[in-house]
């Protein structure tokens, strides 16, 4: 990777034009949307809220399926210039398969796994990224699904993140992304009287969850071998430098690309550079904490 920076999954990677715009704002690497094996109509309006630092999303993971999705992840890899991340979900295990084999017909740089999507064949529906025997047993049939490097990103609305970690490495992942959205959280319309959202509640990101996501960061950073890509309320230079303090070697940038545009990458990635300037490193793999 040309620098650090990673667009993260559902952010402006719906299209292959869209991830190309994100390369150019700067990325070092882009990640599309999460797709599945059918396409999927996701929730109604209003899906998403921007309020002070933070985001709420239930836009329930509507993609327009693997086939579509084949032919916008070659259209970006052609013209990005940069890794494509194809990330992928299913709400039956054995569909993680399937749907991770299709999409490597594409020939991406990587695939991410997105486990935090709820298992439809569970009582509750509980998200694969809860239990470390549902988030391994994804893992593995992801791992025996492609050749290409497998990133399995994690939840951080669970007890015990560093299990699942263990877990999801064990399972043969190359990499773990942490994390995905918090919560899910509520908003509410005092004149109408309703939840603001059409799915009541949502996954929230941006930069109140930075805490969450660099202790998340730290605690599975020295629990595995494999690298960790820091994702979670990241908006500028320092916001990655301690990201990067964390363990992280790469960052993920979601809710600041809404705000601050494709550009932001560019922008984290000159403040970046000061900064280690600053403190005196010529490489990413330098920067740790002193503990
Ligand atoms: C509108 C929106 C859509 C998202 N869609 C996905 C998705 O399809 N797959 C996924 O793995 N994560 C998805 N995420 C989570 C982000 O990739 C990221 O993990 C999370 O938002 C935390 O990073 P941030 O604070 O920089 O946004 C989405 C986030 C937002 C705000």
């Amino acid at each position: 990777m040309r620098n650090p920076t990673i667009l993260a999954s559902g952010i402006l990677g719906v299209s292959g034009d869209m991830l190309i715009r994100a390369a150019h704002g700067g990325a070092g690497a882009v990640t599309s949307k999460s797709c599945s094996l059918e396409p999927r109509v996701g929730h109604p309006n209003p899906t998403v809220i921007e309020s002070e630092g933070l985001m709420m999303n239930a836009i329930g993971l509507s993609n327009p399926g693997v086939d579509e999705e084949i032919r916008e992840l070659r259209r970006a890899i052609k013209d990005a210039g940069v890794p494509v991340i194809a990330s992928v979900f299913a709400d039956r295990l054995e569909e993680f398969a399937a749907v991770t084999s299709r999409s490597s017909e594409a020939w991406p740089h990587l695939i991410e796994l997105n486990i935090s999507c709820p298992n439809v064949e569970s009582k509750i529906g509980m998200p694969f990224s809860c239990s470390f025997e549902t988030a391994a047993k994804a893992t593995q049939l992801a791992r025996s699904s492609t050749k290409l490097p497998l990133i399995v990103k994690l939840s951080p609305n669970v007890p015990d993140i560093v299990s699942i970690a263990r877990a999801v490495e064990d399972a043969g992942a190359d990499a773990i992304c942490a994390i995905n959205t918090v919560g899910p959280g509520m908003a509410i319309d005092i004149q109408a009287r309703r939840p603001i959202l059409s799915n009541k509640t949502g996954g929230i990101s941006g930069k109140l969850i930075r805490p969450i996501a660099l202790r998340c960061v730290y605690q599975i950073s020295r629990a595995v071998k494999i690298p960790v890509i820091g994702t979670g309320g990241i908006e500028n230079g320092k916001d990655a430098l301690e990201m990067l303090m964390c363990g992280a070697r790469a960052v993920g940038v979601g809710t600041a690309v809404y705000s601050q545009g494709p550009e932001v990458f560019s922008k984290i990635n000159q403040e970046l550079e000061n900064l280690m300037k600053k403190q005196g490193y010529s490489k990413i793999s330098e920067i740790k904490l002193v503990d």
